[in-house]
């Protein structure tokens, strides 16, 4: 019918993102701050591991990174340049608590007010992140996210920074990645604090809850006209085959990485399999924890970078990845934008959702500034391949609000040290200059058109 078709030609998509879509960039505190003795700051576990020889690439540290710290209103210029809407930066907690509770050091808190100042001089949403994997170091030595006790202090860091800051912010979230802190943190101690026990890992996990739910309503009571929410890391797993046991295997892994920490904030409870897979290892949960960790979030952050091939293997936790794909990055990880429609829609089938954000996509691959410039196609391809897998997800329904490239520059990409790119403006981390990739240049423009003709 002509009417009809005429009605779906309004609705048709333009190949844009809604109005109001926010674009945004991403970095994180100890990633491009340095600057790690100065205004009273105190040492952070990232401090202690880059310190112990053997732990980061190259043996660099976040001592330097790209001297962000004194160059933010250039930073911040530079970001405003891009025609983004929003920055999203953490919060470094050893810089507001040098000892991670107690006295406030107040100098600390004036860095992330001018910051944050200066955004909203820029137009820019300020999207504050207060826990991206920095703690201070004097709470490693009191037991660290092992210790439920931990929790308690984040919440009153939280409380603070909110107090400060919270009458200018857009959106908070509490935690980054949690997967990363416990697992790669506690389990196989490829981060900082580098502590391999699995056991420890479910509780740190279970504490990062804790400190979720208590901070919350103080963001709330605090930042009333922000959004508040949680980033994690999300990895779709495929099986290998179409095996039952790598079937099962997937499924495995899907329960390790995505739904122990998908299930507790939006269901209010662990997943019951890997509940009786873990056995002894599983965390103590105290009266009401449950109930807390599953409080309403204004929205969800999801960082997409892959996914994972999976086969079934004798030894428990019986998975393991298997290498697949032809495209990868400078990091190892398969160029695979149809992941992220696949984990979205099945994100919306599986949960009731709040409202969405791609607080992180990107790739790194081995630029190299020749004659002034940085030519990084693959990055422009890594980049529009999944612009367009979201767009996707999007015509399926999925409610996502915004999209966070990571990141802004090249910087300090924790155990890889300087040797991974992910910048959008390239880092030359001996003169600090910062250059304008292609791919940055290509975003500008995306973001400009509101990802119309991608
Ligand atoms: C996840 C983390 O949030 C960020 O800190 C890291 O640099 C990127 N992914 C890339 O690995």
């Amino acid at each position: 019918m002509p009417a009809e078709r005429a009605t779906d030609t309004a609705t048709e998509p333009s190949g844009g993102f809604p109005p109001g879509f926010v674009w945004g960039v991403a970095t994180a505190a100890f990633q491009i701050e340095g600057a790690t003795h100065e205004d009273g700051r105190g040492p952070s576990i990232w401090d202690t591991f880059c310190a112990t020889p053997g732990r980061i690439e190259g043996g660099d540290t976040g001592e330097v990174a790209c001297d962000h710290f004194h160059r933010w209103e250039s930073d911040l210029d530079l970001i405003a340049s891009l025609n983004v809407q929003s920055y999203r930066f953490s919060v470094a907690w050893p810089r507001v608590f040098p000892e991670g509770r107690g006295q406030v050091n107040v100098k600390g808190l004036d860095f992330y007010d001018r910051l944050v100042d200066g955004m909203l001089e820029r137009g820019l949403q300020p999207n504050a992140t207060l826990y991206h994997w920095d703690l201070p170091q004097a709470l490693q030595d009191r037991g660290g996210w092992g210790s439920r006790d931990t929790a308690y202090a984040f919440a009153d860091y939280a409380e603070v920074v909110t107090k400060r800051l919270g009458d200018r912010l857009a959106f908070c979230a509490t935690f980054n990645e949690p997967w990363c802190i416990a697992i790669l943190g506690h389990a196989t101690g490829e981060h900082a604090p580098g502590l391999r026990d699995p056991q420890l890992a479910l509780r740190v996990a279970h504490h990062l809850y804790v400190a979720h739910g208590l901070a919350l309503p103080r963001l709330r009571a605090n930042a009333p006209g922000a959004e508040h929410g949680i980033v994690l890391n999300l990895t779709p797993s495929y099986p290998a085959s179409e095996a039952p046991e790598d079937e099962a295997a997937a499924a495995r892994f899907d329960g390790f990485f995505n739904r122990w920490f998908l299930d507790p904030l939006l269901k209010g409870s662990y997943p019951q399999d890997l509940w009786e897979g873990y056995g002894d290892a599983v965390p103590e949960i105290a009266a009401g924890d449950l109930e807390s960790f599953a409080q309403p979030l204004d929205f969800l952050g999801v960082n997409y970078y892959s996914r994972a091939v999976v086969a079934h293997d004798e030894a428990w936790p019986h998975f393991r990845n298997v290498p697949a794909g032809e495209a990868h990055t400078d990091m190892g990880w398969e160029v695979f934008p149809q992941g992220l429609t696949d984990l979205l829609v099945r994100l919306k089938r599986d949960y009731a959702l709040p409202p969405l954000y791609i607080t992180e996509n990107g790739a790194a691959y081995p630029d190299r500034l020749e004659g002034g410039r940085v030519h990084d196609p693959e990055r422009v391809r890594y980049y529009a391949l999944h612009l367009t897998a979201l767009q996707e997800a999007m015509r399926q329904g999925v409610d996502v609000r915004g999209y966070y490239a990571w990141s802004l520059m090249d910087n300090f990409e924790w155990a890889k040290g300087y040797s991974k790119r992910f910048g959008l403006f390239y880092v030359d981390y001996a003169t600090q200059e910062r250059v304008l990739k292609e791919s940055g240049a290509w975003y500008r423009e995306v973001v400009r058109a509101n990802g119309q003709g991608l």
